[in-house]
């Protein structure tokens, strides 16, 4: 159950909205005690200097408000929002080329955004503009965005045709699965709006007016409202044979967010399992999946018949997983992938050099694993610098790792 102001994204987008405009935003949500505030992606730093101290997240719209530049203008905005601040993007499809049929080319531009984003460890909402679609569009762009890796669709610019309605809510809950939520935005001004568009599906209301809506009025009780947001059971491997290293903090930082929201966590330290590499006997082939070999394996793989997400930690060694996560990877060929519950995956890795090309080849495999397993990669989380333990004590990383937990 949450109270109203965690639903709320409070809002300033509007041109000519200034530094002391977006300061005022921000102590206003701090006071109220808003989800999160939401800005163009210039004043996200100014966001961030405000919020200082509080857990009031940052939200950055992307292309916004026609979604019609290029796919690299909006990766960069992106970066640039991910890297200075923000913890979710709301990005404009480009809804002129959907209504034309170019739907690969919408899913590819909601794909960059979405990849970019989750290496920072930052989730995207996909804004359909939905007072400019068909019920038919809105069901497509539902589906693509799912498909891209959208953690939430949204309804509106507040620049375009039309704001939030019920019907549209309604439509989008439906079209995406729980993995996906809603945000209800654009002409949002008072409670009763608000609190029909979370009855109607809505996990988020972007609102300028949020003071406003939050308003208990007079003789009435503050009522608590329950989100529709799926708890999760998360199966964390952590390969490092260092049990209080850079490896573990990434993981402690990710746990803790994950909890916060109410996930579960299953942490598995490899190093101190017994776990034998695989020997190639195909025994698996002709036994439905079940491995000759017994050993704590068997421990793990249950989790990934009844767990929804796989987190990978793993310090970088050599250019690769260390051996630990490489062993348990290759456990997996007895899997039935056709009966995982598992369907989201995650990468945590710190590691020595200020190289940032260091960790490519791991990440290439990774992507490379998790696309031959169909895993959707739900964020990649790297820690330069890092060689000694306690190196990554004040590395952005952990923020970025706690973030990714709290946002699955
Ligand atoms: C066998 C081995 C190989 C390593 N290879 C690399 C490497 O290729 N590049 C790098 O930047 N760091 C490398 N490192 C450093 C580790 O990635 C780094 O110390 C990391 O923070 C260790 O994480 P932990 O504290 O969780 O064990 C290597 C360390 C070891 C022990």
């Amino acid at each position: 159950m949450k109270k109203l102001e965690k639903y709320i994204d409070h809002t300033l987008l509007k041109p000519g909205a200034g530094i002391a405009d977006i300061e005022k935003l921000c102590s206003e949500a701090k006071e109220h005690g808003f989800y999160a505030v939401c800005v163009n992606s210039r004043f996200v730093p100014v966001a961030k200097k405000a919020l200082e101290g509080s857990d009031v997240k940052i939200a950055s719209v992307v292309g916004f408000p026609l979604g019609a530049m290029s796919t690299e203008a909006k990766v960069f905005e992106t970066v640039y929002s991910c890297e200075n601040g923000a913890e979710e993007i709301d990005m404009v499809m480009e809804y002129g080329l959907l209504k034309e049929g170019h739907k690969q080319a919408v899913f590819d531009d909601i794909k960059a955004v979405c990849d970019a984003a989750a290496e920072h460890g930052a989730i995207v909402k996909v804004i359909l503009e939905t007072g400019a679609l068909s019920d038919g569009e809105i069901v497509d762009a539902c589906k693509l965005s799912e498909e891209a890796g959208a953690a939430f669709v949204k309804t509106s610019t507040g620049f375009g045709e039309g704001g939030a309605t019920v019907h549209a809510v309604e439509l989008m809950r439906e079209s995406v699965s729980r993995n996906v939520r809603v945000k209800a935005s654009g002409g949002i001004r008072d409670r009763e709006t608000a609190l029909a568009m979370i009855e109607a599906g809505a996990d988020r209301i972007g609102a300028s007016a949020g003071i406003e809506i939050c308003k208990v009025p007079e003789g009435e009780e503050a009522e608590d409202v329950s989100s529709v947001l799926t708890p999760k059971n998360i199966l964390v491997l952590n390969g490092s044979p260092k049990m209080s290293g850079n490896t573990a903090a990434l993981v402690d930082a990710f746990c803790r967010g994950a909890q916060e929201a109410g996930h579960t966590v299953h942490v598995f330290n490899v190093a101190n399992l017994s776990v034998h590499p695989c020997t190639d006997c195909r025994f698996c082939f002709d036994h439905a999946g079940e491995c000759a070999i017994h050993d704590d394996m068997q421990r793990i793989m249950p989790h990934l018949y009844s767990d929804d997400v796989i987190v990978f930690a793993t310090p970088v060694y050599f250019y690769g997983f260390s051996a630990q996560i490489k062993t348990v990877l290759d456990r997996m060929i007895c899997m039935q992938t056709s009966k995982m519950t598992v369907k989201g995956s995650v990468l945590l890795s710190p590691y020595g050099d200020t190289d940032k090309t260091v960790p490519k080849p791991m990440i290439d495999m990774y992507k490379a694993f998790t696309g031959y397993v169909g895993w959707k990669n739900l964020g990649i989380i790297t820690a330069d610098g890092c060689m000694d333990p306690g190196d990554i004590k004040d590395h952005k990383a952990l923020e970025q790792a706690e973030a990714l937990g709290r946002n699955l």
